[in-house]
């Protein structure tokens, strides 16, 4: 018995419909290659009559994508079977996918046939596929809404005439998981009786899926019918399709793998699955970034938080032991790096542990100073903690009597309208050298005034010779309370050329201000990092280590 539940990615096809969505040829192979090394079964390059383009990806990734069967889509006609063929015929292994819609709406509104008619266009166009290549697969456009005795009477005829998969779309997400099952089950036995019974068995035949996610219900349809006896299913990477997308094939995957046990004892058999889980993340991020699609923080298994654990008490359970809070170990799909994310709800345990995987071994009583001080001027804060943050707050209890400047003086000048720009001057106290002053116009206020300082202090924003670079890495303003006289609050992270990274917070009725305290504070602390951190931390590690 044939226990492989083939895996179809339709990324580069039904993926690519998403809107505004547009591949490059090398970005499409790339996909594919990559889609080869997570062990996907069969790769839907593309639709050849559709464009020039679209025949072009598809004979390209036919000859250069190896280790998987290649698939077109073709209508249930002749001309886009041939063409189909054509664009596959370099494939080692080639499979013509062709479809017609098979729903009462679709042959009313869009096909205007008879059901008669499209039964014999479906098996016509199976056929001819057959007598070009050997696999063939069909799917029933809008099977979920079409009558089940007119779709098991399509699928019989296109096995009869040498359909090797039959594909049973829930092409407009209308199904829901019970009623899915019941529609799979339902054409399996009709198949069964007619005889099928030995190729599903072998997996001569296989019963495909293909669900949109209109409803939410994508995944959990796909999930519905494999426990129907599917052996087939059709997804793509991060969900990406048509309106609300396809199904997400890595979740498809991952509970597969996850609840083997829950599909063992149901099924009666566990499912065999040939797939390189820790491929699941690299390719979600080169299919987000290709197609300029970004995978929402909270989606499942690929999504940024999918493991970050940011409660007090979830960060305790999951440093104490990680099943507590995980079912999934983060590095088995790709995840590299901890899972702890600083945020409000942070405590001790997850402080400790985040200073500990920097490389900061602190006893117990400057771990108390780092928490208090964390309490009382990030955690209310920020929402997400930048590693930088927490660091630069180790600096302030160790060296902060070493810092070198000190904001004295300012005065900003904003500007609406005519030819003048906005004006910053500023003074700052520097404890080796003595007062500087400088002034910066700007494209605003705290553009200016960021350039007064870099002048004041011999630095620069832009990549420049004969100066010390900084880049700025990520600045922000918040209101910390509601109305006009709210305090600002401004986060600024600094890079220098080296690739050392410090951050400052600053906070005062006035954002401007609070801009300028910021970015003192991160330069304060980038200087005592490069001038004494890596010291510190050594001999902070040694005082651990004895
Ligand atoms: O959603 C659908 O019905 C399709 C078919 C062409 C398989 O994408
Ligand atoms: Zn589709």
């Amino acid at each position: 018995m044939n226990r492989r539940i083939i895996f179809f990615d339709t990324t580069l096809r039904d993926g690519e419909q998403s809107p505004g969505v547009s591949l490059n040829l090398k970005q499409k192979v790339e996909i594919g290659k990559m889609l080869v090394e997570l062990g996907i079964d069969v790769i839907e390059a593309g639709f050849p009559v559709t464009s020039p383009g679209d025949f072009q990806a598809v004979q390209t990734i036919a000859k250069e994508v190896k280790g998987a069967t290649i698939a077109a889509l073709a209508r249930a006609n002749q001309k886009d079977i041939e063409v189909a063929w054509e664009a596959l015929r370099d494939a080692k292994n080639p499979r013509i996918h062709t479809f017609i819609a098979t729903s009462d709406i679709h042959l009313q509104y869009k096909l205007k046939k008879s059901r008669e008619e499209v039964l014999r266009l479906a098996r016509e166009a199976v056929s001819f596929a057959k007598s070009l290549c050997p696999d063939v697969e069909f799917s029933a456009e809008d099977a979920t809404r079409s009558d089940w005795e007119f779709l098991a009477q399509v699928v019989l005829e296109v096995v009869k005439a040498g359909a090797t998969t039959v594909n049973i779309p829930d092409t407009v997400g209308y199904t829901v998981p019970q009623e899915y099952y019941a529609l799979i089950n339902f054409l399996i036995n009709k198949l069964k009786e007619h005889g099928y019974e030995e190729d599903l068995k072998s997996g001569r035949l296989r019963i495909s899926v293909h669900c949109h996610n209109d409803l939410g219900l994508a995944v959990a349809n796909s999930l519905s019918a494999i426990l129907a006896g599917a052996t087939q299913v059709e997804g793509t990477i991060n969900g990406i399709g048509e309106r609300a997308g396809n199904a997400a094939l890595e979740e498809i995957i991952m509970t597969l793998k996850t609840r083997k046990d829950f599909f063992a004892k149901t099924l009666g058999y566990e499912p065999e699955l040939r797939v390189n889980t820790r491929m699941i993340v690299p390719l979600s991020q080169l299919v987000s970034k290709y197609t300029g699609m970004p995978v929402q923080p909270n989606k499942a298994i690929v999504g940024a938080n999918a493991f970050a654990h940011e409660s007090g008490i979830h960060q305790h359970g999951v440093l104490c032991e990680r099943s507590t809070y995980e079912i999934i170990n983060p590095e088995d799909v790709g995840w590299s790096g901890s899972a702890i994310v600083l945020g409000k709800h942070s405590g001790r345990h997850a402080i400790s542990f985040k200073l500990k995987s920097l490389g900061w071994e602190l006893d117990s009583e400057s771990l108390n100073k780092v928490f208090e001080r964390y309490r009382a001027e990030v955690k209310d804060i920020l929402r997400v903690v930048d590693d930088s943050y927490l660091e630069g707050i180790v600096l302030d209890v160790f060296l902060e009597d070493t810092y070198r400047y000190r904001l004295s003086s300012s005065q900003v000048i904003s500007v609406y309208s005519g030819s003048l720009k906005p004006f910053a001057q500023v003074e700052v106290e520097d404890t080796r050298e003595g007062k500087k002053v400088s002034i910066g116009l700007g494209v605003g206020p705290i553009d200016a005034a960021y350039k007064a300082v870099a002048s004041a202090l011999g630095f620069s924003f832009e990549p420049s010779s004969d100066k010390e670079w900084l880049r700025l890495v990520d600045f922000h303003i918040d209101a910390l309370n509601g109305g006009t006289s709210a305090e600002g609050v401004c986060g600024v992270i600094l890079e220098d050329r080296d690739g050392v990274r410090t951050a400052g917070l600053g906070k005062d009725g006035d954002i401007v201000i609070a801009s300028l305290k910021a970015l003192i504070k991160a330069l304060n602390r980038l200087i005592a990092y490069k001038e004494k951190g890596k010291e510190l931390k050594e001999s902070l590690m040694k005082v651990q280590k004895a």
